[in-house]
């Protein structure tokens, strides 16, 4: 690790980022639609523990102390998703008011605390009712997902300036149709996979044309997931077996958007198995539609050699002798920093870091403080590693923790807790944790 430095511009942003199932709750009230993850997680054995999203942090009725605690956190930016399900019930239908006015107070709210919204379309809660129609695999999703869009487009927009269309692609796609541990929980099929990317970036390009017309005077973008793999020597061979598994990775997503193009050896690979739809020039077209900024997730690196017996990425992984999180993840901070560096290169609009965090066993001493030292030390070292590409050129933005609070990790349940702020399951009490703390001096070092 590099010596530590913290030195970020005055107009870099730090924010703290959620979503809508993994802290709302109120999963049938006021006219909420069914999503496929209240489905999902209400099928034994799907989610750890037996969890669900059914009260999670019970943030739809306490929004209100949920925005004082960001405000005394001194947050400049809040990174939230909207729920389709509270919007257009079902999909695409007609439009429910009271979800509408949900996110309405919510941002007015955040307005008022002088903490700027980021707010994420669509962050893995597909309403139900489209999933029966085949989801993202059916074609139509395209216009579906663009009413909805536009709709949130008009309710908003004159108020909120930044918006994502879609969360992290990659892994929503890969966990519903290859490993099966989210919603709709198919194993093992590439061809809808890729299908199902395929129209979700089409998606993502309809509703960045749709915001053209409807919002002049705001931002738009799109948050991937970047595992970014490295290589584990400067060695051609290994650099070259990087940048493959790169393709078949995080690359499939980064490369449509920033490239205009799928990636070519993962292209080939998937297309002579018949797992590739034939692709227009049209369709690339519209997946290629500039966009203001681009939000990436990161969380760790890969490290990986050349292996000619991996017939598909020819790569095998090296396992980096580092400190591991609760959830098994490598603390990377190098590799970030390579990546950012790659990004420096590539990108030729600005980034945002929209997710980046660790997972901890947090508990609540019995002087009632969190004690997170951990976390704090995590901050630090990628925080050092961002602070140091932006002083070698990079154009980013800004950069929001996950979580702000404690939540539902998806089919891992409550038992891993990424929060700034902790939060007891039991009673729903929410205690600011030392990190918390630490990264509010952070944001007023900044601004001195
Ligand atoms: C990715 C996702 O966007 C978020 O929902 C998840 O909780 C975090 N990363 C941690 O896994």
């Amino acid at each position: 690790m590099k010596e530590i430095s913290l030195k970020f511009p005055k107009n870099f942003f730090f924010g703290a980022a959620t979503a809508a199932y993994q802290i709302e709750g109120a999963w049938n009230e006021d006219g909420k639609g069914e999503s496929i993850w209240d489905a999902f997680s209400h099928v034994p054995g799907n989610v750890d523990n037996g969890d669900t999203g059914d009260v999670a942090c019970d943030h739809y009725h306490r929004m209100k102390e949920d925005v004082a605690i960001m405000k005394e956190l001194h947050l400049e930016c809040y990174r939230f998703s909207v729920a389709w399900t509270r919007i257009i019930p079902d999909g695409d239908g007609a439009v429910n008011e009271a979800g509408i006015k949900f996110y309405s107070d919510l941002i007015d709210e955040l307005l008022k605390a002088g903490i700027r919204p980021l707010l994420t379309l669509y962050h893995w809660d597909l309403p139900l009712a489209l999933q029966n129609k085949g989801g993202w695999l059916n074609p139509e999703s395209v216009n579906w997902f663009t009413r909805y869009a536009e709709v949130v487009f008009k309710a908003y927009g004159d108020r909120v300036k930044d918006f994502v269309t879609f969360n992290e692609p990659f892994v929503f796609t890969d966990f519903g149709y290859v490993t099966g541990a989210f919603p709709p929980g198919i194993k093992g099929d590439y061809r809808s996979k890729i299908l199902a990317g395929h129209h979700v970036l089409q998606s993502h390009g309809s509703a960045v044309r749709a915001f053209r017309k409807i919002v002049k005077d705001g931002r738009i973008g799109i948050v991937l997931d970047y595992a970014y793999n490295a290589p584990a020597t400067q060695s051609e061979e290994d650099v070259a077996a990087a940048a493959r598994a790169n393709e078949f990775w995080a690359g499939w997503y980064f490369e449509p958007i920033v490239f205009g193009r799928y990636p070519q050896t993962a292209a080939k690979w998937f297309r002579e198995r018949g797992q590739l739809p034939p692709v227009t020039e049209a369709e690339m077209k519209l997946i290629a539609e500039p966009i203001d900024f681009l939000g990436i997730n990161h969380y760790f690196c890969n490290y990986v050699k050349a292996d000619p017996n991996n017939p598909r990425e020819g790569t095998a992984p090296v396992y980096p002798p580092v400190q591991h999180t609760l959830m098994n993840w490598p603390i990377t901070e190098d590799g970030f920093y390579e990546m950012l560096t790659y990004f420096r290169k590539v990108l030729k609009v600005p980034l945002v870091i929209t997710e980046n965090g660790i997972a901890l066993n947090d508990i609540v001493t019995v002087e009632g403080t969190v004690e997170d030292y951990d976390r704090i030390d995590y901050m630090k070292r990628y925080l050092s590693a961002l602070s140091r590409a932006i002083e070698e050129g990079l154009d980013c933005r800004g950069y929001c923790y996950w979580s702000l609070l404690d939540n539902l990790e998806w089919a891992a349940g409550f038992k891993d807790r990424f929060g700034l702020v902790h939060v007891d399951y039991n009673t729903l009490k929410r205690t600011i944790k030392r990190s918390g703390r630490w990264y509010s001096a952070l944001i007023d070092e900044k601004n001195k």
